[in-house]
């Protein structure tokens, strides 16, 4: 694992942490591992290269959640649940430990509402539903959109939530979403700074507040795994250990 790191607490004393455990989390449920049906693993070696490194940090379980996006990946849950099975033959042919499932991540646009009326849905277990936004856009009719998935039993979490930079900053949208029964999910990647300073300030503002259900990697390639080992010892990795996850829960 990485590399033990330094941090100044709040008496200004060096504290010395050691790598957080990945294995604390044990289910990644959000993730681009499936081969070649989105902006994730181009092909099975990929796929199988991101599977050991899983491995080696320690999670148990998968829940791969490709993109659902009608313009650039328009993907079904047949298109979805084959590759699913190529996935557990090559896990089953090199004896790799890790239980997979597969789910999705659902563009929040016009087609959907029919998906969500006709459950055309591969939930995650436990009959969630993840879904993003643009991230240059604020999103329309939101409420309509939650409101659907609620009535039709699904129980929403929005995606890497940090990363929408119209709600930086905003108590109240948080607060709204949890009223209204929408989890929240955060990606492991924020943590630590890789999509820039203002999107690491914000998930770290939502640690320390406890507004976080969900934590996931959004993997789409093996740097992604790579950078969390190396950066492993960050404290607020180290905090996760004080939110409710509820990523150990909701396996059936
Ligand atoms: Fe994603």
């Amino acid at each position: 694992m990485g590399v033990f790191s330094f941090f100044k607490n709040k008496n200004k004393q060096e504290v010395i942490l050691p790598p957080f455990d990945f294995g604390y989390i044990e289910v990644d449920m959000h993730n681009h591992l499936l081969p070649s049906i989105d902006d994730g693993a181009p092909t099975m070696e990929h796929t199988i290269g991101m599977l050991l490194k899983f491995q080696e940090l320690g999670y148990k379980k998968l829940v791969f959640t490709p993109h659902v996006m009608q313009d650039c990946y328009p993907n079904t849950p047949e298109i979805i649940l084959e590759k699913l099975n190529e996935v557990k033959t090559e896990i089953q042919k090199l004896g790799i430990k890790l239980e997979v499932k597969a789910s999705a991540e659902y563009n929040i646009e016009d087609v959907l509402m029919d998906k969500i009326k006709e459950k055309k849905i591969i939930p995650l277990p436990g009959n969630y539903l993840l879904f993003e936004y643009s991230f240059f856009s604020k999103p329309q009719q939101t409420e309509n959109f939650i409101f659907e998935m609620i009535v039709h039993g699904f129980k929403p979490i929005i995606a890497h939530f940090e990363r929408y930079p119209y709600y930086f900053n905003n108590e109240q949208i948080i607060k709204k979403y949890k009223d209204k029964g929408v989890f929240i999910q955060i990606n492991l990647l924020s943590i630590i700074g890789h999509y820039g300073p203002e999107v690491q300030k914000q998930v770290h503002w939502m640690i320390d507040n406890g507004w976080v259900d969900f934590v996931a990697t959004d993997c789409h390639r093996i740097d992604h795994l790579e950078i969390l080992q190396k950066m492993s010892s960050h404290p607020y990795l180290h905090k996760l250990k004080d939110l409710d996850l509820l990523n150990q829960t909701f396996w059936e």
